[in-house]
């Protein structure tokens, strides 16, 4: 008998599983397949966990967060937004903030749209609380197109999932487009999710969040990127207070709460600037960019730390396959983010050598 429960299918880690395992085989691999940071957690904002600790703060903490931390997001909120109805909940990273949004909003059958490409947790966290994903293709340019979003609307569509700066092209929407997906959702009654992540990094252009536009906006975010913590779970939801009481509800019967003493670090955190990480990345971008123009078709990315470019030749597995074995060279292949297997990741949160090592071998790989 299959002990498994018919949701464990679907979920599938193949896809970065077969890059880690290829991957683990090389001696010097050229990283450029991480979804994180790589530099380390600020000093005072370790320092702030050492001593939350060492100052036995490590009971359960309130569910919703640690009235500190709860009032420096409200108040960083409030000033944001001004919205009457706008409550915050600390999570277990912006994933944790993920499952508590679709444990509460989505019932079994109903159609929750994902834009493609996306980030791999969407479709499948969907599809495991009993949804229908929708996807809507925004290839080639990876921009929102609100007549193609209320195409896919139905009656029975409970959510959209919306992601700038995107993971995994690093596209940042433009005010006219976030706007338009705003109203669209606000006036078809239908729940908007933004996981905005990233948010803190972009490069030239502004982010703009659809809570600005329309109020009812569910919107998560989290510590990982911006202050290079993600192994610390920590993450922050948002939005109309119906809808993030129901969510502490989840949390308690399942999280219980986010990390607290990291809690109390994270407080600390929300005061550092953290703008020299992004000038860093803002420069590997253009470094990175710059390099490949000539030789892959790609779009500007504008924000997080990834650059989406199109395979040269072949599928992208096949390219992404022969980019380990023959320059070892990690990326992550389309298909793990999108029902295309045309594109191919590159995350250039890495160090100075690996970045010049993978550029050399990008353009070895593209004249073949
Ligand atoms: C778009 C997006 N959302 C959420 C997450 C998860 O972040 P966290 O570490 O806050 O759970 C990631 C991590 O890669 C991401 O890329």
């Amino acid at each position: 008998m299959n002990p498994l429960a018919d949701r464990t299918q679907y979920l599938d880690s193949s896809g970065i599983r077969k890059v880690f395992e290829l991957g683990a085989k090389l001696t010097d691999p050229i990283d450029m397949s991480i979804g994180q940071p790589h530099f380390d957690v600020p000093a005072e904002v370790r320092q702030a966990a050492i001593e939350a600790i060492q100052s036995g703060k490590n009971g359960y903490s309130l569910t919703q967060g640690i009235p500190l931390l709860r009032q420096k997001l409200q108040e960083r909120i409030q000033r944001q937004y001004g919205h009457d109805d706008r409550e915050v909940l600390v999570t277990c990273g912006t994933s944790g903030g993920l499952v508590l949004a679709l444990l509460v909003l989505v019932n079994p059958g109903d159609e929750v749209i994902v834009f493609d490409p996306y980030f791999v947790m969407y479709d499948s966290l969907s599809a495991v609380v009993g949804g229908r994903v929708v996807y809507v293709d925004t290839y080639p340019q990876f921009r929102i197109d609100a007549e193609r979003v209320e195409k896919a609307i139905t009656p029975r569509t409970k959510a959209i999932i919306f992601n700038s700066p995107g993971n995994p092209t690093g596209v940042v929407a433009g005010e006219e487009e976030v706007r338009a997906l705003a109203e669209l959702a606000a006036r078809r009654g239908v729940v908007l999710i933004s996981d905005e992540v990233y948010s803190s990094f972009c490069y030239g252009r502004q982010f703009v969040s659809p809570a600005r536009f329309n109020p009812d906006t569910l919107v998560l975010d989290g510590f990982s990127k911006t202050y290079g913590m993600p192994g610390w779970r920590l993450g922050f939801a948002h939005g109309p207070r119906t809808i993030i009481q129901q969510m502490i509800k989840f949390q308690q019967y399942s999280f219980v709460c986010a990390p607290h003493p990291l809690q109390w670090a994270a407080a600390t955190a929300l005061d550092v600037d953290a703008s020299g990480y992004v000038a860093d990345y803002w420069r590997k971008r253009d470094m990175v960019l710059e390099a490949l123009a000539e030789h892959y078709e790609v779009v500007t990315p504008e924000g997080a730390f990834y650059i989406f470019p199109k395979a040269p030749w072949g599928t992208a597995s096949e390219f992404v396959a022969r980019a380990i074995e023959e320059q070892q060279l990690l990326v992550i292949p389309g298909k793990v983010f999108s029902r295309r297997d045309t594109h191919f990741r590159i995350s250039y949160a890495a160090d100075e050598r690996t970045l010049l090592r993978g550029i050399e071998a990008l353009r070895k790989l593209a004249r073949q």
